[in-house]
């Protein structure tokens, strides 16, 4: 994956010449161009910023040449901050965005940015750097395709260096250093739910959990179970799941317990990885199946955020699960009208096979209970009615315990991911009645869909704090959004890095 430049102190590097960098200056927004430039040093400029209506609006940006008026310096990318009064960090965050959108289509590869001026906003240095880190990175960000050269394919041209001017560049730089490690397990995700499924297979799940083991040296280890040792644990939900595909499922567990862990907590992370999705003898429609390469997203976001965790050596206990499998019909398959006895011990009767998430998540879940996590939360692709309720948009919330729900929610409100709480009323349990076992595993024609899903789930994590986000409609989604591409977005890894963070106190 390529890898950023980063850099901060009062020199910028040597190499980079007036002629080939971008220099990104932020502007506070004022009533006229003129005010907004008043003072500063870029009052030459207030003419071209009143005729391109630019006066520090929020999210606008103007490109400017200076040279090209008679001055000296390079090319400059004015962003736009909004009014000062409404600063906060995620103001702070969509201005920069658009700026690095805008310098990634100036072709401009060196990029500058000055300190803006943010004592008094709240935000930190070190906020600042990450945010600059974090979005670059992201932004920066190439889908993993398969276009060659041969067939008429451009290299993209990504930024190779980015450097923050400022006189204290401690905290700037440690700043940097998260930013980009976060931004990495993003673009990780990303590239992961991209991934076709003839390639993106249980095993390479696998290989990707191992391939993080090595990279951590010792912070990270990685168990793999196959379907026999899957078995003999009585995982039968999820095996059920596995039973109408020849492409050999994978139970990946990851492990970060640090020695300096601040408190007996242990993060259980749980994420949902149907590598593809035919929805089985239940099948879906052409269209519905389409883009089901991206049902293990919840997957890939666990996966990438233990390593961010882990390479941000945070002092938390973290785990994480993957009951790997396709989901797909043949002789093999497990039918509708089945009854399976999960591995928690309650029978279920298979309503519907395309409902196969939560079979393997209820497996998971309790071998996250037995692996002894206090706490759970899980990602799953779960339901295409929580698109009815939040659109690409946001994520549903389920949980069982308002005081961990809590903690979600103040963590993905750090990280600006949309999450909606949900309900979880017992009378919607209504739904997932059986005549032949405990439960059934499709709430039918009974409605709420994505809450009946999350209310079969909680059977299985009785006892346990845990909080259900369904990302079917974010994970993946048909067009570009703030800084996510069309396609794979890493939804969910900052929140989860955010939880972390907060449970370790930092
Ligand atoms: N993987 C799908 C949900 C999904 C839909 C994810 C759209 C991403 C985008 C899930 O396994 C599924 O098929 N759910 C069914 C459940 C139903 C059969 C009870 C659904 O939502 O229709
Ligand atoms: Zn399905
Ligand atoms: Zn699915």
């Amino acid at each position: 994956m390529h890898r950023i430049k980063f850099s901060a102190g009062m020199e910028q590097p040597a190499s980079l010449s007036v002629r080939s960098s971008l220099k990104l200056v932020a502007v506070f927004e004022h009533p006229t161009a003129q005010q907004a430039f008043d003072g500063s040093s870029l009052r030459a400029l207030s003419q071209q910023a009143e005729f391109s209506e630019f006066r520090g609006q929020h999210e606008k940006t103007m490109l400017v040449f200076p040279h090209s008026a008679g001055e000296a310096g390079g090319a400059q990318l004015l962003y736009g901050l909004g009014r000062w009064e409404s600063i906060d960090i995620s103001r702070l965050r969509e201005s920069l965005i658009a700026a690095f959108k805008a310098a990634k289509k100036s072709g401009a590869v060196d990029l500058v940015l000055v300190l803006p001026p943010l004592a008094g906003s709240g935000i930190s240095d070190q906020e600042f750097g990450e945010s600059v880190a974090l979005i670059a990175t992201i932004v920066d960000y190439e889908v993993n395709h398969f276009k060659t050269a041969k067939g008429g394919h451009k290299a993209h041209k990504h930024f190779k260096s980015v450097h923050v001017t400022c006189i204290k560049d401690k905290e700037v730089r440690s700043g940097m250093r998260a930013g980009q490690i976060v931004g990495s397990a993003i673009n990780n995700t990303r590239n992961l739910v991209n991934l076709p499924a003839g390639q993106c297979t249980p095993e390479h799940l696998a290989s990707q959990a191992r391939e993080l083991e090595r990279k951590a040296a010792g912070a990270i280890s990685v168990k793999v179970l196959s379907r026999k040792q899957c078995a003999k644990l009585g995982m039968n939900a999820f095996l059920a799941v596995a039973q109408g595909s020849t492409v050999e499922p994978r139970f990946i567990e990851l492990t970060y317990e640090p020695a300096n862990a601040v408190s007996d907590v242990v993060l259980g992370l749980v994420g949902k990885s149907i590598t593809f999705d035919s929805g089985g003898l239940d099948i879906k429609s052409a269209g519905g199946m389409r883009d089901m390469k991206c049902d293990m997203a919840g997957g890939a976001t666990v996966l990438s955020a233990i390593g961010a965790i882990a390479a941000l050596k945070l002092p938390v206990k973290v785990k994480a699960f993957m009951a790997a499998t396709e989901n797909m019909p043949g002789p093999r398959s497990y039918k509708p009208g089945d009854v399976i006895e999960a591995m928690g011990g309650l029978s279920v009767e298979v309503d519907n096979t395309d409902a196969e998430g939560r079979l393997t998540l209820i497996d998971a879940i309790e071998y996250a209970r037995r692996a002894g996590c206090t706490h759970i939360v899980d990602l799953a692709t779960l339901t295409g009615a929580i698109l009815t309720s939040l659109a690409d948009v946001g994520a549903g919330l389920f949980t069982n315990d308002p005081v961990w729900a809590q903690e979600v929610k103040a963590s993905a409100r750090l990280a600006d991911e949309l999450v909606w709480e949900m309900p979880m009323w017992a009378a919607l349990k209504k739904g997932n009645e059986s005549q032949l076992a405990d439960l059934k595993n499709s709430g039918g024609t009974f409605g709420a869909g994505s809450s009946t899903a999350a209310l079969f789930i909680a059977a299985f994590a009785q006892g346990i704090p845990w909080v259900h986000l369904d990302i079917a409609g974010v994970a993946m989604r048909g067009r570009e959004l703030g800084a996510d591409p069309k396609g794979g977005t890493g939804w969910g890894v900052r929140t989860l890095v955010n939880l972390a963070r907060r449970l370790s106190g930092k």
